[in-house]
Protein backbone atom coordinates (compact mmCIF):
# COMPACT_ATOMS: atom_id res chain seq x y z
CA UNK A 1 0.00 0.00 0.00
CA UNK A 2 1.39 3.55 -0.89
CA UNK A 3 0.41 6.43 1.58
CA UNK A 4 -0.82 9.35 -0.76
CA UNK A 5 -2.42 11.22 1.98
CA UNK A 6 -0.82 15.20 1.92
CA UNK A 7 -1.16 18.29 4.27
CA UNK A 8 -1.61 21.42 2.76
CA UNK A 9 -1.89 22.61 6.50
CA UNK A 10 -2.16 20.59 9.57
CA UNK A 11 -5.98 21.29 9.57
CA UNK A 12 -6.04 20.53 5.83
CA UNK A 13 -4.82 16.73 5.31
CA UNK A 14 -5.78 15.73 2.06
CA UNK A 15 -6.76 11.75 1.41
CA UNK A 16 -4.84 11.90 -2.27
CA UNK A 17 -3.38 14.85 -3.76
CA UNK A 18 -5.84 14.97 -6.82
CA UNK A 19 -8.25 18.53 -6.36
CA UNK A 20 -10.17 19.27 -9.13
CA UNK A 21 -9.79 22.99 -10.63
CA UNK A 22 -12.12 26.01 -10.02
CA UNK A 23 -14.88 26.51 -12.88
CA UNK A 24 -14.42 22.72 -14.28
CA UNK A 25 -15.94 20.94 -12.08
CA UNK A 26 -19.23 23.33 -11.12
CA UNK A 27 -19.97 22.87 -7.50
CA UNK A 28 -19.07 19.04 -7.74
CA UNK A 29 -23.22 18.05 -8.24
CA UNK A 30 -22.73 17.26 -11.84
CA UNK A 31 -19.87 14.76 -11.33
CA UNK A 32 -21.78 12.71 -8.68
CA UNK A 33 -22.96 10.24 -11.37
CA UNK A 34 -19.35 9.57 -12.25
CA UNK A 35 -17.24 9.79 -9.29
CA UNK A 36 -17.43 9.61 -5.33
CA UNK A 37 -16.44 12.91 -4.65
CA UNK A 38 -15.33 11.89 -1.25
CA UNK A 39 -12.32 9.81 -2.93
CA UNK A 40 -10.89 13.26 -4.55
CA UNK A 41 -8.43 15.03 -2.84
CA UNK A 42 -10.56 18.04 -2.85
CA UNK A 43 -13.68 18.99 -4.71
CA UNK A 44 -12.82 23.10 -6.00
CA UNK A 45 -15.58 24.73 -6.24
CA UNK A 46 -16.45 27.40 -9.41
CA UNK A 47 -15.26 30.86 -8.35
CA UNK A 48 -18.20 32.59 -5.89
CA UNK A 49 -18.45 36.30 -5.71
CA UNK A 50 -21.05 37.95 -3.12
CA UNK A 51 -23.76 38.47 -5.77
CA UNK A 52 -24.73 36.06 -8.97
CA UNK A 53 -22.67 37.23 -12.08
CA UNK A 54 -24.33 36.26 -15.49
CA UNK A 55 -20.42 35.90 -17.17
CA UNK A 56 -19.45 37.49 -20.37
CA UNK A 57 -21.65 37.74 -23.65
CA UNK A 58 -21.31 34.28 -25.91
CA UNK A 59 -19.30 32.89 -28.13
CA UNK A 60 -17.33 32.46 -24.95
CA UNK A 61 -15.60 28.88 -24.98
CA UNK A 62 -13.40 28.38 -28.47
CA UNK A 63 -11.55 24.81 -28.98
CA UNK A 64 -8.14 25.11 -29.67
CA UNK A 65 -5.89 21.94 -31.00
CA UNK A 66 -4.48 21.08 -27.56
CA UNK A 67 -6.63 23.07 -25.08
CA UNK A 68 -9.27 25.62 -25.13
CA UNK A 69 -9.55 29.59 -24.69
CA UNK A 70 -12.82 30.99 -22.37
CA UNK A 71 -13.89 34.23 -21.59
CA UNK A 72 -16.85 32.71 -19.10
CA UNK A 73 -16.39 36.13 -17.63
CA UNK A 74 -16.58 33.88 -13.79
CA UNK A 75 -20.54 33.69 -14.03
CA UNK A 76 -21.62 32.14 -10.71
CA UNK A 77 -24.83 31.49 -8.63
CA UNK A 78 -23.59 33.72 -5.63
CA UNK A 79 -22.42 32.86 -2.09
CA UNK A 80 -26.03 32.71 -0.67
CA UNK A 81 -27.25 30.21 -3.33
CA UNK A 82 -24.10 28.02 -2.78
CA UNK A 83 -24.07 27.66 0.77
CA UNK A 84 -27.72 26.97 1.06
CA UNK A 85 -28.21 24.82 -2.73
CA UNK A 86 -24.91 23.58 -3.46
CA UNK A 87 -23.22 22.75 -0.07
CA UNK A 88 -25.28 20.54 1.39
CA UNK A 89 -24.77 18.33 -1.42
CA UNK A 90 -21.13 18.55 -1.08
CA UNK A 91 -21.31 17.73 2.71
CA UNK A 92 -23.75 14.63 1.85
CA UNK A 93 -21.22 13.30 -0.19
CA UNK A 94 -18.79 13.45 2.71
CA UNK A 95 -16.44 15.43 0.37
CA UNK A 96 -13.79 17.72 1.20
CA UNK A 97 -14.18 21.37 -0.48
CA UNK A 98 -12.24 24.52 -1.42
CA UNK A 99 -14.24 27.45 -2.21
CA UNK A 100 -12.94 29.50 -4.62
CA UNK A 101 -13.82 33.20 -4.55
CA UNK A 102 -13.43 36.56 -5.78
CA UNK A 103 -14.56 39.71 -6.01
CA UNK A 104 -14.07 43.34 -7.35
CA UNK A 105 -12.84 45.45 -4.40
CA UNK A 106 -11.10 43.62 -1.18
CA UNK A 107 -13.75 44.90 0.72
CA UNK A 108 -15.64 42.48 -1.29
CA UNK A 109 -13.24 39.69 -0.55
CA UNK A 110 -12.80 40.45 3.01
CA UNK A 111 -16.96 40.28 3.60
CA UNK A 112 -17.37 36.70 1.64
CA UNK A 113 -14.24 35.40 3.83
CA UNK A 114 -16.28 36.34 6.80
CA UNK A 115 -19.39 34.74 5.73
CA UNK A 116 -17.68 31.85 4.92
CA UNK A 117 -15.21 31.65 8.01
CA UNK A 118 -18.99 31.07 9.55
CA UNK A 119 -20.17 27.93 7.83
CA UNK A 120 -19.42 24.18 8.50
CA UNK A 121 -18.46 22.29 5.36
CA UNK A 122 -15.80 24.24 4.36
CA UNK A 123 -12.39 22.68 4.80
CA UNK A 124 -10.52 25.90 2.70
CA UNK A 125 -10.81 28.93 0.72
CA UNK A 126 -8.80 29.55 -2.33
CA UNK A 127 -8.45 33.13 -3.47
CA UNK A 128 -8.24 34.14 -7.02
CA UNK A 129 -6.83 37.33 -7.38
CA UNK A 130 -6.61 37.80 -10.87
CA UNK A 131 -9.84 39.45 -11.31
CA UNK A 132 -10.53 43.53 -12.52
CA UNK A 133 -10.17 45.87 -9.61
CA UNK A 134 -12.53 48.44 -9.99
CA UNK A 135 -11.07 50.60 -7.02
CA UNK A 136 -7.93 50.25 -8.34
CA UNK A 137 -8.81 51.43 -11.97
CA UNK A 138 -9.02 47.81 -13.63
CA UNK A 139 -5.88 46.73 -12.69
CA UNK A 140 -5.86 43.04 -10.97
CA UNK A 141 -4.57 42.56 -7.73
CA UNK A 142 -2.85 39.45 -9.13
CA UNK A 143 0.14 40.99 -11.00
CA UNK A 144 1.55 43.20 -8.10
CA UNK A 145 2.99 42.35 -5.31
CA UNK A 146 1.92 44.94 -2.88
CA UNK A 147 -1.59 45.03 -4.12
CA UNK A 148 -1.56 41.03 -3.66
CA UNK A 149 -0.08 41.15 -0.57
CA UNK A 150 -2.92 43.84 0.60
CA UNK A 151 -5.22 41.76 -0.15
CA UNK A 152 -4.46 38.68 1.16
CA UNK A 153 -3.74 39.86 4.65
CA UNK A 154 -7.06 41.60 4.69
CA UNK A 155 -8.54 38.37 4.30
CA UNK A 156 -6.17 36.57 6.41
CA UNK A 157 -7.96 38.81 9.34
CA UNK A 158 -11.35 37.73 8.85
CA UNK A 159 -10.68 33.75 8.51
CA UNK A 160 -9.18 31.50 10.45
CA UNK A 161 -9.74 28.62 7.48
CA UNK A 162 -6.91 27.44 5.69
CA UNK A 163 -6.14 30.08 2.72
CA UNK A 164 -4.61 29.19 -0.39
CA UNK A 165 -3.96 32.06 -3.03
CA UNK A 166 -4.47 31.46 -6.64
CA UNK A 167 -1.72 32.72 -8.88
CA UNK A 168 -2.02 34.30 -11.94
CA UNK A 169 0.28 33.51 -14.88
CA UNK A 170 0.33 36.78 -16.33
CA UNK A 171 2.58 38.06 -14.41
CA UNK A 172 6.76 39.18 -15.35
CA UNK A 173 8.15 37.87 -11.80
CA UNK A 174 5.43 35.57 -10.68
CA UNK A 175 8.13 34.31 -7.61
CA UNK A 176 7.94 38.10 -6.32
CA UNK A 177 4.08 37.34 -5.96
CA UNK A 178 4.33 33.72 -4.40
CA UNK A 179 6.70 35.53 -1.84
CA UNK A 180 4.54 38.58 -1.36
CA UNK A 181 1.18 36.46 -0.91
CA UNK A 182 3.41 33.99 2.04
CA UNK A 183 4.68 37.61 3.53
CA UNK A 184 0.99 37.92 3.72
CA UNK A 185 0.14 35.26 5.53
CA UNK A 186 -1.56 32.77 3.11
CA UNK A 187 -1.31 28.86 3.20
CA UNK A 188 -0.70 27.36 0.38
CA UNK A 189 -0.50 28.80 -3.54
CA UNK A 190 -1.90 27.64 -5.83
CA UNK A 191 -1.12 28.34 -9.95
CA UNK A 192 -1.35 28.60 -12.59
CA UNK A 193 -4.63 30.23 -13.99
CA UNK A 194 -5.34 30.77 -17.09
CA UNK A 195 -2.90 32.67 -19.75
CA UNK A 196 -4.24 35.46 -21.63
CA UNK A 197 -4.85 34.47 -25.24
CA UNK A 198 -7.13 35.33 -28.66
CA UNK A 199 -8.31 33.68 -31.51
CA UNK A 200 -10.05 35.42 -34.80
CA UNK A 201 -11.97 34.08 -37.17
CA UNK A 202 -10.23 34.70 -40.83
CA UNK A 203 -13.75 34.77 -42.49
CA UNK A 204 -15.52 37.22 -40.56
CA UNK A 205 -12.59 38.84 -40.17
CA UNK A 206 -13.71 39.05 -36.37
CA UNK A 207 -12.48 37.87 -33.24
CA UNK A 208 -13.95 34.76 -32.09
CA UNK A 209 -14.30 35.24 -28.55
CA UNK A 210 -17.35 37.88 -28.08
CA UNK A 211 -14.80 39.12 -24.98
CA UNK A 212 -12.18 39.89 -27.70
CA UNK A 213 -9.59 37.80 -25.30
CA UNK A 214 -9.70 34.70 -23.33
CA UNK A 215 -7.83 32.21 -20.95
CA UNK A 216 -5.79 29.76 -22.68
CA UNK A 217 -5.84 26.32 -20.67
CA UNK A 218 -4.98 22.76 -21.23
CA UNK A 219 -2.33 20.62 -22.61
CA UNK A 220 -0.56 23.49 -24.34
CA UNK A 221 -0.22 25.56 -20.84
CA UNK A 222 1.57 22.63 -19.07
CA UNK A 223 5.43 23.33 -19.89
CA UNK A 224 4.45 27.11 -18.50
CA UNK A 225 2.79 26.00 -15.75
CA UNK A 226 5.43 23.37 -14.72
CA UNK A 227 8.23 25.65 -14.92
CA UNK A 228 6.45 27.99 -12.47
CA UNK A 229 5.45 25.74 -10.33
CA UNK A 230 9.10 24.62 -10.18
CA UNK A 231 10.55 27.99 -9.52
CA UNK A 232 7.47 28.82 -7.16
CA UNK A 233 8.16 25.72 -4.98
CA UNK A 234 11.85 26.71 -4.62
CA UNK A 235 11.62 30.29 -3.68
CA UNK A 236 8.34 29.78 -1.00
CA UNK A 237 8.00 27.63 2.31
CA UNK A 238 4.58 26.84 2.16
CA UNK A 239 3.09 24.33 -0.25
CA UNK A 240 2.79 24.61 -3.88
CA UNK A 241 -0.53 23.32 -5.46
CA UNK A 242 0.45 22.54 -9.22
CA UNK A 243 -2.31 23.16 -11.93
CA UNK A 244 -2.22 23.38 -15.68
CA UNK A 245 -2.93 21.38 -18.22
CA UNK A 246 -2.59 18.03 -16.51
CA UNK A 247 -3.96 15.06 -18.19
CA UNK A 248 -2.49 11.71 -17.16
CA UNK A 249 -1.13 10.43 -14.07
CA UNK A 250 2.31 11.20 -15.29
CA UNK A 251 1.55 15.20 -15.87
CA UNK A 252 0.41 15.16 -12.36
CA UNK A 253 3.88 13.16 -10.96
CA UNK A 254 5.95 16.00 -12.93
CA UNK A 255 4.28 18.66 -10.68
CA UNK A 256 4.88 16.33 -7.96
CA UNK A 257 8.76 15.85 -8.75
CA UNK A 258 9.19 19.42 -9.21
CA UNK A 259 7.78 20.46 -5.62
CA UNK A 260 3.88 20.35 -6.20
CA UNK A 261 2.12 19.00 -2.79
CA UNK A 262 -1.14 18.77 -4.66
CA UNK A 263 -2.22 19.16 -8.03
CA UNK A 264 -5.17 19.99 -9.49
CA UNK A 265 -7.16 19.07 -13.20
CA UNK A 266 -9.28 21.61 -15.18
CA UNK A 267 -10.08 21.54 -18.63
CA UNK A 268 -9.46 17.65 -19.19
CA UNK A 269 -12.41 17.00 -16.63
CA UNK A 270 -14.48 17.91 -19.84
CA UNK A 271 -13.14 15.50 -21.39
CA UNK A 272 -12.76 12.74 -19.60
CA UNK A 273 -15.32 13.22 -16.04
CA UNK A 274 -13.44 10.38 -14.19
CA UNK A 275 -9.50 11.92 -15.01
CA UNK A 276 -9.37 12.72 -11.29
CA UNK A 277 -9.92 9.05 -10.47
CA UNK A 278 -7.88 7.47 -12.74
CA UNK A 279 -4.84 10.01 -11.89
CA UNK A 280 -5.01 9.19 -8.23
CA UNK A 281 -4.74 5.42 -8.98
CA UNK A 282 -2.18 6.33 -11.96
CA UNK A 283 0.50 7.88 -9.11
CA UNK A 284 -0.68 4.93 -6.63
CA UNK A 285 0.57 2.27 -9.01
CA UNK A 286 4.15 4.03 -10.43
CA UNK A 287 4.86 4.96 -6.82
CA UNK A 288 4.06 1.58 -5.75
CA UNK A 289 6.13 0.27 -8.63
CA UNK A 290 9.08 2.55 -7.63
CA UNK A 291 8.55 0.77 -3.97
CA UNK A 292 8.01 4.25 -2.95
CA UNK A 293 5.87 3.95 0.51
CA UNK A 294 4.58 7.75 0.74
CA UNK A 295 4.05 10.35 -1.92
CA UNK A 296 6.21 12.71 0.50
CA UNK A 297 9.21 11.01 -0.44
CA UNK A 298 8.38 11.53 -3.78
CA UNK A 299 7.30 15.21 -3.84
CA UNK A 300 10.21 17.86 -4.89
CA UNK A 301 12.75 14.98 -5.86
CA UNK A 302 13.94 16.42 -8.89
CA UNK A 303 17.46 15.95 -9.55
CA UNK A 304 18.95 19.29 -11.08
CA UNK A 305 22.65 18.41 -12.77
CA UNK A 306 25.42 20.66 -11.30
C1 LIG B 1 -14.20 27.12 -18.22
C2 LIG B 1 -13.21 27.53 -17.16
C3 LIG B 1 -13.64 28.27 -16.05
C4 LIG B 1 -12.72 28.63 -15.05
N1 LIG B 1 -13.17 29.34 -13.95
C5 LIG B 1 -12.29 29.64 -12.94
C6 LIG B 1 -12.74 30.30 -11.74
O1 LIG B 1 -13.94 30.57 -11.55
N2 LIG B 1 -11.82 30.60 -10.79
C7 LIG B 1 -10.49 30.29 -10.93
O2 LIG B 1 -9.70 30.58 -10.03
N3 LIG B 1 -10.04 29.63 -12.04
C8 LIG B 1 -10.90 29.30 -13.03
N4 LIG B 1 -10.46 28.63 -14.15
C9 LIG B 1 -9.02 28.27 -14.26
C10 LIG B 1 -8.79 26.81 -13.88
O3 LIG B 1 -9.18 26.55 -12.55
C11 LIG B 1 -7.31 26.41 -14.08
O4 LIG B 1 -6.50 27.23 -13.26
C12 LIG B 1 -6.85 26.55 -15.53
O5 LIG B 1 -7.87 26.14 -16.42
C13 LIG B 1 -5.57 25.76 -15.82
O6 LIG B 1 -5.74 24.38 -15.60
P1 LIG B 1 -6.08 23.33 -16.79
O7 LIG B 1 -5.09 23.58 -17.88
O8 LIG B 1 -5.97 21.98 -16.16
O9 LIG B 1 -7.47 23.64 -17.22
C14 LIG B 1 -11.35 28.27 -15.17
C15 LIG B 1 -10.93 27.53 -16.29
C16 LIG B 1 -11.83 27.15 -17.27
C17 LIG B 1 -11.34 26.34 -18.45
Amino acid sequence: MVDLSISLTPELRLQNPVMTASGTFGYGREYEPYLELNKLGAVVTKGLSLLPKPGNEPPRIMETPCGMLNAIGLENIGVEAFLSDELPVLKAAQATVVVNFFGETIDEYEELAGIMDQETGIDALEINISCPNVKAGGLQFGIDPRMAASLVAAVRRRTSLPLITKLSPNVTDIISIAMAVEAAGTDCVSLINTLTGMAVDLQSSKPVLANITGGLSGPAIKPIALRMVHQVARNVNIPVIGIGGISSANDALEFLLVGATAIQVGTCNFANPVITAEIAAGIESFLHERSISHINDFIGSLKIPS
